[in-house]
């Protein structure tokens, strides 16, 4: 298998290429889906193996696979991510999305704040809202094509009811690979308004040439105690519809709190979802995963060379995810036109600015994570659509 390798996604009936008329009101055989966080790859055989060795042994009952999950993960993260954790401290739940519901359930109160950086991935948001949570949003400031961190008016911005800070490193959409250095502020400011640090590091593996990925354990060490980790091969190796989530909790009393609303819940990690995570967590899967940001890495050139073109759009920098951000504030254009232009004449559907929060206005999120030949059309598209500026 190559990257190159086409996969009809929509026989498959993937959200992401069968979804646009029912989330945007879009429809048409020639629309370009550059939205939904997953990857058009076809799986890697280590994958379709596992489902296959799953089906000959015949067996879906009840199952006790769970500890070579957990072992799977600590060995991952160790070697990864060089942070050493026992199988003990890491808790399934069902999805990532799960295990950030839970989390503002088990940390905070209806009608108490959870602060979020903004633009940010816009789940984050909504879950906030359905649990009957306030949104603090942090702006993130805009420097030299990089999203980075204002402390300076963080801490006015804070009401007094959060409880908890929701982190996405790497930061989603923005692809930026937070630094140590970043990492430490943002644990110092969580200690300063005593919050609970929640880190969805789920992009941690999507890495490009020259950056590397800190766990915010490693990187403050201190704020271990109030310190939730998230992460999953979900995004990784696009197999999100597998369910699957993996929480890290080092204290022992956060872990105990958390566990009891799993347990509450009556959640366990099914047998898919073990299978394909297992199967991912492996050598095979690390040296695919170092072929495919390789692969990413020239994507993201591509269409930051590409769009680099149009007057106005500022192509972030990609240094982790495969979610390239595009400022056209410089249009002077309003979202709604952006919108128009984008899906109406490019036929190109990337994600909302908007979606993302308030600090997402002015911008799209495109997902890069699909053959080259797409990035090509893609970018052919777009610059044609906005040729007039030229
Ligand atoms: C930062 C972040 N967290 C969580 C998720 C959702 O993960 P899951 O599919 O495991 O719910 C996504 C998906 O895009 C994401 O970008």
């Amino acid at each position: 298998m190559t990257f190159d390798d086409t996969f009809d996604r929509v026989t498959t009936r993937s959200s992401k290429w069968t979804g646009m008329e029912a989330y945007f009101g879009l429809a048409g055989d020639d629309l370009l889906p550059m939205w939904v966080a997953d990857m058009d790859f076809r799986p890697p055989t280590f994958l379709t193996d596992a489902v296959h060795a799953l089906a000959d042994a015949g067996d879906y009952g009840y199952f006790s696979h769970t500890d070579s999950y957990l072992e799977a993960v600590a060995w991952w993260t160790k070697t990864r991510h060089r942070w050493d954790i026992e199988p003990g401290w890491i808790i399934p739940t069902a999805s990532l999305g799960n295990a950030i519901a839970f989390a503002i359930q088990t940390w905070s109160k209806p009608g108490q704040g959870v602060a979020i950086f903004t633009p940010v991935y816009h789940e984050f948001a909504n879950k906030i809202r359905k649990n009957k949570r306030l949104i603090t949003e942090l702006p993130l400031s805009t420097e030299d094509g990089r999203f980075t961190l204002d402390f300076d008016r963080y801490d006015a911005l804070m009401c007094g009811t959060e409880k908890i800070l929701l982190l996405c490193s790497p930061h989603n959409p923005g692809g930026r690979v937070w630094t140590a250095q970043e990492l430490r502020a943002i644990a110092d400011f969580a200690e300063r308004h005593d919050l609970l640090l929640v880190s969805d590091e789920v992009h941690n593996d999507l890495i490009l040439p020259g950056f590397r990925h800190v766990p915010t354990a490693l990187a403050a060490p201190e704020v271990a105690p109030r310190l939730v980790t998230m992460t999953s091969a979900s995004k990784t190796f696009s197999i999100a519809g597998t369910r699957l989530g993996a929480v890290i909790i080092g204290d022992e009393p956060l872990r105990a709190q958390f566990t009891d609303t799993v347990r509450q819940a009556d959640l366990h990690p099914n047998l898919l979802g073990v299978t394909l995570s297992r199967a991912a967590f492996s050598p095979a899967g690390a040296a695919w995963v170092d072929a495919l940001m390789l692969y990413l890495a020239d994507n993201y050139t591509v269409f930051r060379d590409g769009m680099g073109q149009i007057p106005g759009a500022l192509v972030h920098h990609l240094e982790g995810t495969y979610l390239a951000w595009v400022d056209f504030s410089a249009t002077g254009m309003t979202d709604a036109e952006l919108w128009a232009r984008v899906t109406g004449t490019a036929r190109v559907v990337p994600s909302p600015g908007p979606d993302f929060g308030t600090g997402g206005s002015g911008g799209l999120r495109f997902n890069l994570g699909t053959q080259r030949a797409r990035i090509d059309a893609a970018v052919g598209r777009l610059t044609q659509a906005f040729a007039d500026l030229q």
